[in-house]
């Protein structure tokens, strides 16, 4: 269903590199919104994937950057603003990767050397993004920047290694960036913290089978879908949010606020009956 939310916006979306990702689903429910945008991802990705047919289904651009590099990211910026005809009304940033959960290095025997790439990439990328478009004054007023983060943030889940620093690290970049970002341009800065969600980057922690199913039984409303991701996003990009900012917002079928459920209780009291 489509309710024209975005008529008329230009944007930027970080991070589709095949359709099972969050930004993939984005950008497909951005366009039926009404929304055009430039596609971005590392160039690295661009060859794996298959962000062409993106492209071509959502009549959009793209234009490689990784998102650790500023001379990158302000070309990007740049053109995206030639190409869109105007300054950004919306970014999503959905990027994230750790080399140590890649090469499976437990927490406790980290290489940081591997450490300090991941929080680059999964979290100083974001700073970076708004500082340029901060000083390209490449937003307009009312508009609304997004990065995807994850519960872990807050509380522990052992397997989610060093990303749930870099989440930590990423949502407080959201709210001081916010700040300055509110006063100075009257643009918003949130994260939306999101269910367990089957994607490439999802599927490399470990364990994800097993959380994902927990984080299913445990929600009242069940895990949120990568497509019900997106639509949550499409109404902080919209007019109808103005003055949500600074805010860290679950998007998780309720996971976040629930202490127990009865099938996870029921699944330990089995044997005693
Ligand atoms: P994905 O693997 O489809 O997307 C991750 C993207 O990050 C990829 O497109 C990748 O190319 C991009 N990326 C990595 N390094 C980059 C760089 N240097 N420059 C530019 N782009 C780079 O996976 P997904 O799940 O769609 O991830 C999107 C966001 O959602 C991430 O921030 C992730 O941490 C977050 N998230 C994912 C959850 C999940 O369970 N899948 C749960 C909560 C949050």
């Amino acid at each position: 269903m489509s309710y024209n939310l975005l008529k008329g916006k230009r944007g930027i979306i970080f991070g589709a590199l095949d359709e099972n990702s969050i930004a993939w689903k984005t950008a497909e429910r951005v366009h039926e919104e009404g929304g055009t945008f430039v596609l971005t991802n590392a160039p690295i990705a661009m060859r794996m994937g298959s962000i062409k047919n993106l492209a071509e289904k959502t009549g959009s651009e793209i234009i490689p950057a990784d998102a650790t590099k500023v001379e990158d990211l302000e070309n990007l910026v740049e053109k995206s603003m030639e190409i869109l005809g105007g300054k950004i009304d919306f970014v999503l940033h959905s990027i994230g990767m750790s080399v140590n959960v890649r090469k499976g290095n437990h927490y406790t025997d980290m290489n940081y050397d591997f450490t300090t790439k991941g929080w680059d990439v999964s979290a100083v990328s974001f700073h970076k993004t708004m500082q340029v478009l901060y000083k390209k004054d490449a937003m307009n007023e009312w508009g609304s920047i997004v990065a995807l983060s994850y519960m872990a943030a807050q509380r522990v889940f052992p397997d989610y290694n060093d990303m749930a620093d870099n989440k930590a690290y990423l949502e407080s970049i959201a709210r001081s960036f916010g700040y300055f970002f509110g006063k100075d341009k009257k643009v918003r800065v949130n994260t939306i913290s999101q269910s367990p969600t089957p994607t490439t980057a999802g599927q490399g922690v470990k364990g994800f089978d097993g959380f994902i199913a927990f984080a299913e039984k445990m929600s009242p409303l069940g895990n949120a879908t990568a497509l019900e991701c997106a639509n949550y996003t499409l109404t902080l990009f919209s007019d109808l949010t103005r003055k949500v900012t600074l805010q860290n917002l679950f998007h998780d079928g309720g996971f976040s606020n629930t202490g127990v459920s009865q099938e996870v209780m029921e699944a330990f009291t089995k044997d005693e009956e």
